[in-house]
């Protein structure tokens, strides 16, 4: 289990300061598929950096399990071994292939190029871009770069797998494949999801959604069933 427990983060000093998260709390139990919605400013962003530990909380900690991520571990290499981003912007080395780019994050784990090559291209499979693989990422479409980040984000095979937007910047047909990709993972491997949106229908396919406003939990909704869920919704 991943909790946030007690974070505050502020920006600034003084006059200047600001709080975009206020003492924010929820646990999000391993395997489960958590929505996290909120207005432009909200707090989204920030609350999942601090989750991830690319960013520190002023106040508050983060736990897996029982251990800080913060105090008792190497921050780095927590991430590194458990955690998968994606982010809405997608941060490819254009210049560079598209197994490359999936490669990555195996490559700053020290594993081999043989055993990389292989492991980047079963996550490009996963991700229905097989063929791409030798093509620079800068020649591939907005829905195509999405797929290459997910797989890039899949490849070490997280527990946990963050998403900022991942679904922002596609239309609503790659926008729906891209989706269904990470609750195919939720379902076949217990990926626990965090996923950041605006798309309501999408927040509403997770099984707890939490509202943010002006940094502060408004609402935190668990669905007992996912079915029941959809059924209702
Ligand atoms: N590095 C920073 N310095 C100052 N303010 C920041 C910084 N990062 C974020 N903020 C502010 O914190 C608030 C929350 O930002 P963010 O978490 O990115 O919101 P969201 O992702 O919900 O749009 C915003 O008002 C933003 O301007
Ligand atoms: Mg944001």
């Amino acid at each position: 289990m991943l909790s946030i427990q007690s974070v505050t983060k502020t920006y600034g000093k003084k006059d200047n300061k600001f709080t975009a998260l206020d003492n924010v709390s929820a646990d999000f139990e391993a395997g489960t598929t958590n929505a996290i919605i909120g207005k432009s400013g909200s707090g989204k962003s920030t609350m999942l950096h601090i989750m991830t530990g690319l960013d520190r909380p002023s106040s508050g900690d983060i736990k897996d399990g029982e251990a800080s991520i913060f105090q008792k571990t190497d921050t780095d290499k927590w991430r590194g071994e458990n955690v998968g981003i994606i982010f809405q912007s997608f941060f490819l080395q254009g210049n560079d292939s598209v197994v490359e780019n999936v490669a990555l994050p195996l490559k700053l784990k020290g594993v081999n190029r043989r055993a990389r090559n292989k492991q980047a291209m079963e996550a490009l499979e996963q991700v229905g871009l097989l063929d791409k693989a030798k093509n620079k990422a800068k020649d591939l479409s907005g829905g195509q770069k999405q797929r290459v980040a997910i797989a890039r984000a899949l490849v070490t095979k997280p527990k946990i797998l963050v998403a900022d937007e991942p679904t922002g910047n596609l239309d609503s047909e790659n926008g729906a494949a891209v989706e269904n990709l990470l609750f195919e993972l939720n379902q076949k491997l217990g990926t626990t999801l965090l996923i950041v949106t605006h798309d309501l229908d999408l927040a509403k396919r997770c099984s707890r959604v939490i509202f943010l406003k002006d940094g502060q939990v408004k609402k935190d909704i668990a669905k007992k069933h996912h079915d029941e869920g959809e059924k209702n919704a």
